[in-house]
């Protein structure tokens, strides 16, 4: 089977009715992402943070996954399909796909404020109990914390997602302004004879050559790439 490892960012949940972090209407403008997504924003105000992903966990009750999930999801009858998302949303996981690298956390997950990382201390909120309060507290005896790399951070799934791009043979960027590294620098491991398309209805900066750019939403984008080029390829 031939290997695709998708890239995907906040504009394939976009369908889906989450917002984007950048452009007009965007997450950080209602919200400075300096006060709900660095370390130093939560040491300052703990509770106004643990209320912004509350809030951000209530309303993926409301949203369900979009054609651009489920056609990934279902590339997986014909591929061997990673994908690696910057996204803390779970419409990958809920579209059916089953090899998911979270680079930046998942909202579902709360971990321990003293040891983040430590998978011990790591627990995925069920849907009835979705907010986290002051005073509730990790294995550890620590502050639970919503478990998401905030900026300033390290990625410690990084090196996962390099590892994922080896012998492979599509990679796919979808929804993502490609702003963020070290997410962004993952294009740079894709060695030079690997196809690379990428979905966006905007421009979107890209410095390396021969980038099939598909200049479309993210589900008719996925619709376009699977009957122009992925059944071609098989
Ligand atoms: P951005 O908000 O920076 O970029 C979203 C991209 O999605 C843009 O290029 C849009 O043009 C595109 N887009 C919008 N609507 C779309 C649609 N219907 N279909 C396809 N694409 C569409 O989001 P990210 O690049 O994901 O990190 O942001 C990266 C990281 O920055 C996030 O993971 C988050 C944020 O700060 C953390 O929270 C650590």
């Amino acid at each position: 089977m031939k290997k695709i490892v998708f890239l995907t960012g906040a504009g394939i949940s976009a369908e889906s009715g989450i917002s984007t972090f950048r452009g007009g209407g965007g997450l950080w403008d209602n919200y400075p992402v300096e006060q709900v997504a660095t370390p130093e924003g939560y040491r300052e105000n703990p509770a106004l943070v643990l209320e912004f992903y509350n809030k951000r966990r209530m309303q993926l009750l409301d949203v369900v996954p979009n054609d651009a999930h489920k056609i990934v999801a279902a590339l997986e009858n014909d591929f061997d399909v990673t994908v690696v998302t910057q996204n803390v949303d779970d419409l990958h996981e809920r579209a059916g796909s089953s090899n998911i690298i979270h680079l930046h956390g998942e909202l579902m997950k709360v971990c321990s404020s003293r040891e983040p990382y430590n998978e011990n201390y790591v627990e995925t909120l069920s849907p009835d109990n979705l907010c986290v309060k002051l005073g509730d507290l990790a294995a550890d005896g620590s502050q639970k914390r919503p478990f998401i790399v905030w900026f300033g951070e390290a990625v410690p799934r990084i090196e996962d997602a390099v590892w994922a791009l080896r012998d492979i043979d599509i990679f796919v960027i979808i929804g993502t302004s490609l702003n963020v590294y070290p997410a962004a620098g993952l294009l740079n491991y894709v060695p030079s004879d690997v196809p690379v398309y990428l979905i966006d209805p905007n421009e979107v900066n890209v410095t390396r050559r021969n980038v099939t750019v598909i200049r479309k939403g993210a589900s008719e984008g996925m619709r376009f790439l699977v009957e122009e080029y992925l059944s071609k390829v098989k």
